[in-house]
């Protein structure tokens, strides 16, 4: 039987982005050497220095190129020299709405070894999986402003949800809730006693799908203030939680934190019928460029989550097993510059471990 092969599209981006790629890279070659499959990479070099340079933030025919491959890697995007929006607007979103990924997959799981803000929370207490829907709501954009500069000045910007977008998102959390197998419970985060109408929509997908199609899974209701608290006291609780795009942009900055900060937090944007991109959920952290000093388990781990999304789950969990000996054995801490090893060498023993 021939070997497998994937194509793999590299965007290395901003900031230290290219250093925590070359360590994913790294790592995505070890795993293919031991599980018997090809990756051939291309890299793209969309990004600040690109726009800076050429004028363009991201080529009309990028999605068309990158739909052609297997998946796609992506390192940061931000630049200090570039306004706060362009990129972040113009690449990371523009590349999430055109190619219809619109599932943002974010697992919040406390490695051991880990250092975790939360008192007396182990390993056994935080894992589970937020599902954030990644292409509607308030990212759409829709909105404006009038009058802009007078003190009669508008602005308004609409969280906007149609249907088709909520059913579709809520069926996946479902199926990873179930593919997980753990606790078996789906909990919805919203706001149904304040946003009367977004809500009550999603509530009404939620247990209107749930009942029908999946009477196997556990439903659960946490309005978006109370999720950030059970997070943070009882994370335990949680399985799989499915959110809108703005609550799931803020709630798994928190869950980041709880496992160990952005130096190990992961995230895939999925299109689960078309091409998918893996990245890690941090910046670009512009002052530790070059240094040879950032953590790169956050972009390892987008590289397990992405040889798991291409079927290789016996690779992902050789990566994720060698990820933990190392944050269990090695590491003095995740933060950049007190690891007790650099960039590359973090690199070095994940691959070593597979
Ligand atoms: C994220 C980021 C992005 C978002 C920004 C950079 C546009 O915060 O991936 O969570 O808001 O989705
Ligand atoms: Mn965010």
């Amino acid at each position: 039987m021939a070997k497998k092969s994937y194509r793999i599209a590299v965007l290395p981006g901003d900031g230290t982005g290219p250093e925590v790629v070359r360590e994913g890279v790294k790592v995505l070659d070890a795993a293919s050497k031991k599980f018997g499959f090809t990756l051939n990479f291309t890299n793209f070099d969309f990004g600040g220095d690109r726009y800076l340079k050429t004028g363009e933030v991201l080529p009309d025919s990028a999605s068309d190129q990158l739909r052609k491959f297997d998946a796609i890697f992506l390192g940061a995007i931000g630049h200090p020299d570039v306004k706060p929006g362009i990129l972040e607007k113009g690449i990371l979103l523009r590349l999430r709405f055109e190619l219809d990924q619109y599932i943002n997959l974010r697992p919040v799981k406390l490695y051991p070894g880990v250092e975790t803000p939360l008192r007396n929370k182990g390993p056994e207490h935080i894992d589970y999986v937020v599902v954030r829907e990644n292409t509607g709501g308030i990212y759409t954009g829709v909105g404006g402003i009038t009058m802009k500069g007078t003190p009669n000045e508008v602005a308004v910007q609409s969280n906007v949800y149609t249907r088709f977008q909520v059913d579709r998102c809520i069926r996946y959390a479902f199926e990873c809730t179930r593919r997980r197998n753990k606790k078996m419970t789906l909990a919805l985060c919203g706001k149904t006693n304040v946003l009367t109408y977004v809500f009550d929509l999603w509530e009404r997908a939620f247990h209107e799908i749930g009942a029908k199609e999946y009477p196997d899974i556990k439903r659960e209701y946490y309005h978006v203030d109370a999720t950030c608290m059970w997070m943070v006291k009882n994370p335990e609780w949680f399985d799989v939680i499915v959110t809108d795009n703005m609550f799931g942009d803020i709630i798994t900055d928190l869950g980041a934190m709880t496992q160990g900060g952005m130096g190990i937090a992961a995230g895939g944007n999925i299109n689960p019928e078309g091409v998918s991109m893996f990245e890690p959920i941090g910046g670009s952290a512009p002052k530790y460029t070059g240094m040879n000093v950032i953590n790169p388990l956050a972009a390892i781990c987008s590289c397990m989550m992405m040889l798991e999304h291409l079927g290789e789950a016996r690779a992902a969990a050789a990566i994720e097993k060698s990820v933990m000996d190392v944050t269990a054995n090695k590491l003095k801490s995740l933060s950049a510059g007190k690891m007790g090893f650099s960039t590359t060498e973090v690199g070095d023993l994940v691959a070593k471990g597979i």
